[in-house]
């Protein structure tokens, strides 16, 4: 496999590198661009972002849990590439120093390449943009006022210049070679990694070494690798399958998304149908993750607490799947069977999702809570979607959603029978709450007890009834402030 991309405006080829070689180790010790700094090397702390510019736009990215060939085609901008040719600063360089936004400087790369991005996009919520950078000596206040003092100024040329890639085709071509015909497997073989450059491609090669590691945003495998050490042998990287990135109303109404769309596009496409789905998104993980991680894998690696599944099986989404040439579809919540456990077979892959129209004159009804330790990029503890349709003030359907309540995504069917039939008050809202022990047995962990977790996922529900209810209560946090 030949991986090239553009780093800080020069281009690069590499052919001898492990396809699970991490950006962050290959710019410190292949390259000596030791700016970018190491913290956690599992995504959380931003020491080590950079911008990767795509034909989707500029993005902050967490280069420890990048592996090279997800940059193939694409421009990377280190922070030793934030200062123009000439050594001009950049704009938000300048506003640090002015502003005092470092002290031991540690974080300072990190945040610096966020801000450029950011400043790039013309983003102006400085404290979401900056919710994936932490900092432990300066505080943030400084670093905002940079941030908010930089973005009157224009964009400097040498990273405008990085709006689109322009590698020549052979190249992209090449890289993506050996995903249209993959050879058979055999032990004897040297691991395989492969690039396919669309979903036909990716079938065939899937098909032919089921085995095989799919990497996505490699926001879950990544740390496979830096934190679980562990060899993937064979890997099969989705990052060139463009036509897995497509979002797109079908002629009936329905929104059919591609596996690959990441949770940034996601936001981007939801947020106005569902505005508390929008809101949730903006509470995944950080920017760096968000503009990685994909629904696809979301879905796939079939984690109880994942945030996509419950509000997707709350709106009814149905998951389409693929091996080979065939097809399958299914409704969202049959797919996870149990802990751990999936309706896959060997050499399927996540196609894509479709969520259905909402029916002509209906209102919004998903509201979508998440609960967790800290306000911005922490997992869930528990994770309530609600989804109620109010004919007549009468509940005449129910689809309710819970992560982090059992070993996997999973409806709350009791309540859901305690509701529908039944008029929308206060009585019925309240007798329906006993019906969570019947739904859920949750464990205890670090996040929450389970005593913690029933009645927390009672109080969504309450929360939902004075939501939708439009009364004075107030049920948002930024609301209280
Ligand atoms: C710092 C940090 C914060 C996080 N915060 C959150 C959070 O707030 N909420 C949350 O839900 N998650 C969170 N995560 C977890 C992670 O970001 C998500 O699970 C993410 O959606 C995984 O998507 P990915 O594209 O990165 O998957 P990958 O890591 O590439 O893959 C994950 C799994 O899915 C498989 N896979 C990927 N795509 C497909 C496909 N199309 N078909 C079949 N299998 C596939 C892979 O083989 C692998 O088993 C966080 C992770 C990190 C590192
Ligand atoms: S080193 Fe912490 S996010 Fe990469
Ligand atoms: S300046 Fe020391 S960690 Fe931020």
């Amino acid at each position: 496999m030949t991986i090239t991309f553009q780093l800080n405006g020069e281009e690069v080829a590499l052919t001898e590198v492990s396809p699970t070689a991490t950006l962050l180790d290959w710019l410190r010790e292949d390259r000596g661009l030791t700016g970018t700094k190491e913290g956690c090397n599992e995504g959380d702390c931003g020491a080590c972002t950079v911008m990767v510019t795509d034909d989707h736009g500029a993005k902050p990215l967490n280069a420890c849990i990048l592996f090279l060939p997800q940059l193939h085609g694409k421009s990377i901008r280190t922070v030793e590439g934030a200062a123009g040719p000439d050594g001009q600063l950049h704009p938000v360089q300048e506003a640090m120093i002015t502003h005092h936004g470092s002290q031991c400087g540690f974080c300072t790369p990190g945040f610096i390449m966020s801000m450029v991005t950011a400043h790039k996009n013309g983003a102006q919520d400085h404290d979401d943009q900056l919710a994936g950078n932490l900092c432990r000596c300066t505080g943030y206040a400084p670093i905002i006022r940079a941030a908010e003092a930089a973005a009157e100024a224009p964009v400097p040329d040498w990273i405008r210049a990085e709006n689109s890639v322009t590698f020549p085709e052979i190249l992209r071509g090449e890289a993506a070679g050996r995903g249209a015909e993959p050879p058979k497997p055999n032990s004897a073989e040297p691991p395989a990694s492969l690039r396919p450059t669309s979903a036909d491609q990716l079938a065939a090669a899937y098909a032919a070494r089921p085995d095989a590691t799919l990497i996505a945003g490699a926001t879950d495998v990544g740390l496979w690798v830096t934190k679980q050490l562990r060899d993937l042998r064979d890997v099969i990287f989705l990052d060139g399958c463009e036509d897995l990135k497509e979002i797109a109303e079908q002629p009936d109404g329905s929104l059919r998304i591609g596996a690959m769309v990441d949770m940034n596009r996601l936001r981007s496409a939801l947020a106005a149908r569902h505005p508390s789905y929008g809101e949730m998104l903006r509470r995944f993980a950080s920017q760096q993750v968000r503009a990685a991680a994909t629904i696809g894998g979301n879905i796939a690696n079939g984690s109880p607490i994942g945030d996509n599944p419950p509000a997707l099986i709350a709106l009814g989404a149905t998951l389409h799947l693929r091996c080979g040439d065939a097809r399958r579809s299914l409704p969202l919540e049959e797919f996870f069977i149990d802990y751990g456990k999936q309706d896959r077979q060997p050499g399927e892959f996540v196609e894509a999702i479709t969520l259905p129209a909402r029916p002509k004159g209906q209102t919004d009804g998903l509201r979508v809570y998440k609960l967790s330790k800290r306000f911005d990029q922490d997992i869930s503890a528990v994770l309530g979607a609600f989804n109620l349709t109010v004919e007549d003030g009468r509940v005449t359907a129910a689809r309710i959603a819970f992560g982090g309540m059992a070993g996997v995504p999973k409806r709350a069917s009791h309540v859901e029978a305690a509701l529908v039939g039944h008029s929308w008050s206060e009585a019925v809202f309240a007798a329906a709450k006993a019906e969570f022990a019947c739904d859920f047995t949750p464990m205890s962990d670090m996040r929450a007890s389970a005593d913690y977790r029933l009645e927390a996922a009672a109080n969504m529900l309450a929360r939902y009834f004075d939501d939708l209810g439009q009364t004075t209560t107030p049920t948002h946090v930024l609301e209280v402030k």
